[in-house]
């Protein structure tokens, strides 16, 4: 009698499991979204819990986009639009059918292509979006009501790249009033673990850990801090002849660990040990800005807000030199700095915020917003 209830049970619970698989509805896990903003073209990205169609419209008014189609069986979504108008306005939708005919389709969107040299732009920068939800989703509303061309995040986008809860629930799920509309260009971080889920969910020039973005008048310059940027490394010989190759006019580099920081204790109690200033092995890529005018660089990882003086040959210089930023307030825990203030410190911060980078020809201007809307810091430099 118990070994057939037993069976019976068992009989019910695979039924329930097969019936609860065969129930998942066909969806839109991940955006869309987009990647690798040119002049001429644009990545658009999105992704469905099972198989679909790839197909995608664009047009110049929401009541004539042309569809088209893709990969017949794709989960992870990629179109890549081509021979478009620089500077430009576009419309897009993205929509993809399962095997067994259901359809889901995006809403209308917008996008813009990269400016020409001569046109001002502004980007929203902010790093270490990683395990807080909310804080993700009020980053993503401000950097939106600034309207940025596109955003930055430079590395930590999530707690654990190799969890794709992460990626779907606590990054995309949350970006997505931003990333929607507005091309992300993301950075790899310690958190990210190299995982497989970053190079699934991003399309970048290869090998796609570094890469170089020209926008404008301005050039990024992606880099991972988790890979060898030492004298004779493979980056620090890429970013080399990349930066000395570039004819931008303004030069940023991106990676997520910072060359110099007053943190409190990522390098070192400085509570009880006198400070280090940052991360050494990020300190050999400084000659390689300086050499080739590099106006900024970029990082995370410390979870709070860092602006340096121009920096030269390791101290703080009057006149041209580089200016180091931590923007790693975007939702990870808070941190703050040690009890002393370092020479090249110019501004630390400690609380949620991001920044927006506005460039106008010879012009440079940085802002940093806490998530009620309060400038804290502004900078402008100029050529
Ligand atoms: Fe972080
Ligand atoms: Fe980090």
């Amino acid at each position: 009698m118990t070994a057939m209830w037993n069976m019976r049970a068992a009989a019910w619970v695979m039924l329930v499991m097969a019936t609860t698989a065969n129930a998942e509805e066909f969806a839109m896990v991940t955006g869309p979204y987009m990647n690798y903003p040119t002049q001429t073209s644009m990545v658009l990205r999105w992704e469905t819990n099972q198989p679909g169609t790839t197909e995608y419209a664009v047009g110049i008014a929401a009541e004539k986009l042309e569809w088209q189609t893709g990969a017949p069986d794709a989960t992870f979504h990629e179109a890549v639009l081509e021979d478009l108008e620089p500077g430009s306005f576009y419309f897009y939708k993205v929509r993809s059918t399962s095997p067994d005919g259901v359809t889901i389709e995006s809403d209308t969107l917008t996008f813009q292509t990269a400016v020409t040299e001569d046109t001002p732009f502004s980007f929203a920068i902010f790093g270490d979006t990683q395990d807080s939800p909310e804080v993700v989703a009020k980053q993503a509303e401000h950097a939106y009501s600034q309207r940025p061309n596109f955003t930055v995040v430079v590395g930590d986008l999530v707690s654990n790249g190799e969890d794709k809860s992460h990626w779907v629930e606590h990054f995309f799920g949350n970006m997505q009033p931003l990333n929607q509309r507005v091309p992300l260009v993301p950075v790899l971080g310690n958190h990210e673990r190299d995982s497989h889920f970053y190079y699934d969910y991003f399309s970048l020039p290869d090998p796609e850990y570094y890469y170089r973005l020209p926008y404008g008048n301005l050039e990024l310059f992606i880099v991972d801090s988790e890979r060898p940027l030492l004298r004779g490394s493979e980056q620090y010989k890429w970013l080399d002849e990349a930066l000395g190759d570039s004819k931008a006019t303004w030069k940023i580099v991106c990676l997520h660990r910072p060359a110099f920081s007053s943190d409190e204790n990522d390098y070192g109690d400085t509570t009880m040990i006198r400070p280090a200033g940052g991360d050494f092995e990020m300190r050999f890529a400084t000659e390689l800005y300086e050499k080739h005018n590099v106006d900024l660089v970029w990082s995370g990882h410390i979870h709070s807000y860092e602006r340096t003086h121009p920096i030269n040959n390791g101290k703080p210089f009057i006149g041209k030199g580089v200016v180091y930023m931590i923007t790693g307030g975007g939702g990870g825990h808070l941190e703050k700095a040690g009890p002393w203030r370092m020479p090249f410190t110019a501004k630390v911060y400690t609380g949620h915020h991001y920044c927006t980078v506005t460039i106008h020809g010879p012009k440079l201007r940085i802002e940093a917003y806490d998530l009620d809307g309060n400038l804290f810091d502004l900078y402008e430099m100029s050529k």
